[in-house]
């Protein structure tokens, strides 16, 4: 079976960071699930979020990667580290899992000017307060504001954003983020399904204030990751395969994969657990 890099998001946001991935690394075979079943993970309890991710990895695994992306914040937050420190020593030592928390804190504290940076997430995200805490580890002097965006993914999965209600909800959480803190100049979009929303977000944005969004970092970093762990990267075949699969209905997904990824492309229906 041929190998490949597995990415894993709740439902259609690790889309953005598999495009990423795909445009910097073409030839890497990649196999994308999507536990749309299941989300949005944003609201759930940490023992729940555990278990799903979990449950996606292990799925992942049986798929032959022997290299795992939470495309998924929420997991990225809840449960990546329970995974690396108490799953993989014992049970796959020799596979390895990685978010997309860490490659973002280590880099957005150099790009705002006023020192100020905004983290829109879910809940989750947000409550697990996994982005101050890592980018007070780089870049100490940087103040963070946080600010869950409960609607944005349900708005994403429904792909109801571009309605009257969805832009709404998208200018409300904006305006509160900079109410807080009116001298914000970088903003994270800290889940992957945001960068959907992107133009939208952006015309409720004084000028001036600039978007992060990680898909780009993530790929980068994973390049750099491959190149200095030979072993993995040999595992990884590079004919430029990919696969789509999702826990919910396939015509549904690809319903999406029209709108936020390529069209022509078709997912598959898995049971992950
Ligand atoms: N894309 C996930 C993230 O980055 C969305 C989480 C959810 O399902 O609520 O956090």
């Amino acid at each position: 079976m041929d190998g490949s890099i597995g990415i894993f998001d709740s439902g259609y946001g690790g889309l953005t960071v598999l495009k990423s991935i795909q445009d910097l690394m073409p030839t890497y075979n990649c196999i994308y699930l999507g536990d749309n079943a299941r989300a949005p993970y944003g609201e759930r309890s940490f023992e729940v979020i555990n278990q799903y991710t979990l449950e996606a990895v292990e799925f992942l695994f049986s798929k032959n990667c022997p290299l795992i992306i939470l495309a998924c914040n929420t997991s990225s937050a809840k449960a990546l580290r329970n995974i690396q420190q108490n799953i993989l020593p014992s049970n796959y030592p020799n596979k390895k899992v990685l978010g997309v928390i860490r490659p973002t804190t280590e880099e957005v504290g150099n790009i705002s000017i006023s020192g100020y940076i905004g983290i829109m997430g879910t809940a989750g995200t947000v409550v697990s307060n996994s982005y101050p805490l890592e980018i007070a580890k780089f870049s100490p002097n940087v103040s963070v504001i946080q600010q869950s965006c409960p609607m944005w993914v349900p708005l994403v999965e429904n792909n109801t954003f571009m309605e009257e209600g969805g832009q709404y909800y998208i200018q409300k959480y904006v305006d509160e983020l900079l109410e807080k803190e009116p001298r914000i100049d970088t903003i994270v979009l800290a889940c992957t399904h945001y960068p959907i929303l992107k133009h939208s977000i952006e015309q409720f944005l004084p000028k001036g204030v600039k978007l992060f969004d990680q898909g780009d970092l993530v790929a980068l970093k994973l390049n750099d990751y491959l190149k200095r762990h030979s072993k993995i990267d040999n595992l990884i075949s590079k004919n430029g395969k990919v696969e789509i699969l999702t826990s919910e209905s396939s015509e549904k997904f690809d319903d999406h994969l029209n709108l936020f990824y390529e069209a022509n492309h078709q997912s598959k229906k898995v049971q992950i657990s």
